[in-house]
């Protein structure tokens, strides 16, 4: 157990920032836990937008949190170890380099970057300062996901030969991508870096080897631009007939409508955009293969507009198989014996199932306290590799291999905080 109280900044006081981490941090019901106050103080935020900022400071009621509107001069003027990173995904690889200059350690929201490059740098910038760096990458951390490592892993099914994994997002959930920032490609890289790459990170852990080779298809095929579409929800002309009408002043009491509708004319965030604008250029199908180095088949598919939500999965081995129906249960058939045995899997409480607070407990706590430690930057990058791989090979029609991409990742193992 680790003793020293760290003391942590965070940059990007949206969704994330304020919802995940502030209030994760400090231990807020169903965020964090009571404990981390005794290991962890938050000490800085900074949010550009004064209006996001000042709902932060409300929500948290921190007599001594220092507020920044300026990240250079919270880096300059705030005495913190650990910063956050909870900006959009393209704004990270400046901030992340620029507070490993400055001497701290950083836990950035996945994907660690938009592009491969950028990820390369913040790596080259951790080690020349000798600071270290994690991703929020919480798709490791769900009951579901460690139980199946830890079957894979103990050799349940044998050598892993082949995987399928399914995501399936429903209107509600699939839409929100469409409706802001993420919706544009130079922000978020598309959904094979701002949401798949949860998933390769923990596929790539399971499948315990590196990416070698990428073929993909996707494009955009639902959110498309329509004659009846307005700018945001709340001025449209058509919000009683639409079924994607997003209720901005109704949504978690009030919260968003204060943090990004009042703060609106100040950068000009729109939070309820209209998911049929034509501005939208990342894809909402996708269909993607790829191997790895050893050998190991993935057949991977995203579409963002289902009637309802699900994950599903199988894993092929020589020794037996494993299917994740969409539910509660793993199922697992062990080769040659015609059993079938029937996993319940629980979820645990908080953000992502119990993730988002396990990733705070591994850095304020301990970070050997979980089999999965956070992921480093090698980890993360990888994660960013396949998603880049495959957003290539549909660009350009093609397979893709990592040599195009500096060739065989680092896979470290994470280094002690
Ligand atoms: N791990 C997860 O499960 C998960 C879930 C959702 C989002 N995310 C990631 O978290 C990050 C934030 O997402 P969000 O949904 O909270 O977004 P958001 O838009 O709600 O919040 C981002 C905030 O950053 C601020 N910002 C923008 N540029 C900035 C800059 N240069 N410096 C400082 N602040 C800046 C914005 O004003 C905004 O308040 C993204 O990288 C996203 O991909 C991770």
């Amino acid at each position: 157990m680790n003793k020293t109280v760290k003391k942590f900044a965070i940059v990007g006081m949206g969704n994330r920032g304020l919802g995940a981490f502030a209030k994760g941090i400090l231990g807020f019901p169903n965020k964090g836990l009571p404990e981390f106050k005794k290991y962890a103080k938050l000490v800085a935020i900074c949010e550009p937008n004064t209006v996001r900022l000042q709902v932060a400071q409300d929500e948290l009621k921190q007599p001594d949190l220092a507020a920044y509107t300026d990240f250079d001069a919270m880096l300059k003027q705030a005495d913190f170890d650990i910063l956050v990173v909870a900006t959009p995904d393209h704004t990270h690889v400046d901030i992340v380099v620029k507070a490993f200059n400055a001497g701290k350690n950083v836990i950035c929201e996945k994907p660690l970057a938009t592009r491969v490059e950028d990820c390369d740098r913040m790596i080259a910038a951790a080690d020349a300062n000798g600071r270290w760096l994690r991703a929020a990458q919480n798709a490791r951390y769900g009951p579901q996901s460690l139980k199946l490592k830890s079957m894979i892993a103990d050799g349940a099914i044998g050598n892993l030969k082949l995987v399928t994994f399914e995501e399936q997002l429903d209107t509600d959930h699939g839409a929100d991508y469409f409706r802001r920032w993420h919706r544009d490609k130079k922000n978020s890289g598309g959904l094979l870096l701002h949401k798949a790459s949860h998933h390769f990170d923990w596929l790539n852990w399971v499948i315990q080897g590196y990416i070698s080779r990428v073929a993909a298809f996707g494009d955009t095929s639902f959110y498309l631009p329509r004659e009846k579409r307005g700018k945001c929800c709340r001025t449209c002309d058509y919000t009683a007939e639409c079924p994607f009408y997003y209720d901005l002043p109704g949504k978690w009491d009030g919260l968003y409508m204060r943090m990004y509708g009042q703060g609106e004319h100040e950068d000009g965030y729109i939070r309820d955009g209209c998911v049929f604008d034509p501005e939208i250029n990342i894809e909402d199908r996708i269909a993607m293969i790829g191997e790895y180095d050893n050998g190991v088949k993935l057949n991977y598919t995203l579409s963002c507009f289902n009637p309802y939500e699900s994950i599903k999965m199988v894993f092929i081995g020589d020794a037996g198989r494993i299917e994740v129906p969409g539910d509660k249960h793993i199922y697992y058939y062990p080769m040659h014996t015609r059993e079938k045995h029937v996993i319940e899997i629980l979820p645990g409480t908080g953000g992502h199932g119990g993730s988002d607070t396990a990733i705070l407990k591994s850095i304020i706590m301990d970070f050997d306290a979980l089999p999965n430690a956070p992921a480093d930057g090698h980890q993360a990058r990888h994660a960013v590799l396949v998603g880049a791989m495959a957003n290539k090979a549909i660009a350009e029609k093609r397979i893709v291999t990592v040599d195009e991409f500096g060739g065989k990742p680092k896979l470290a193992a994470a280094p002690k905080a």
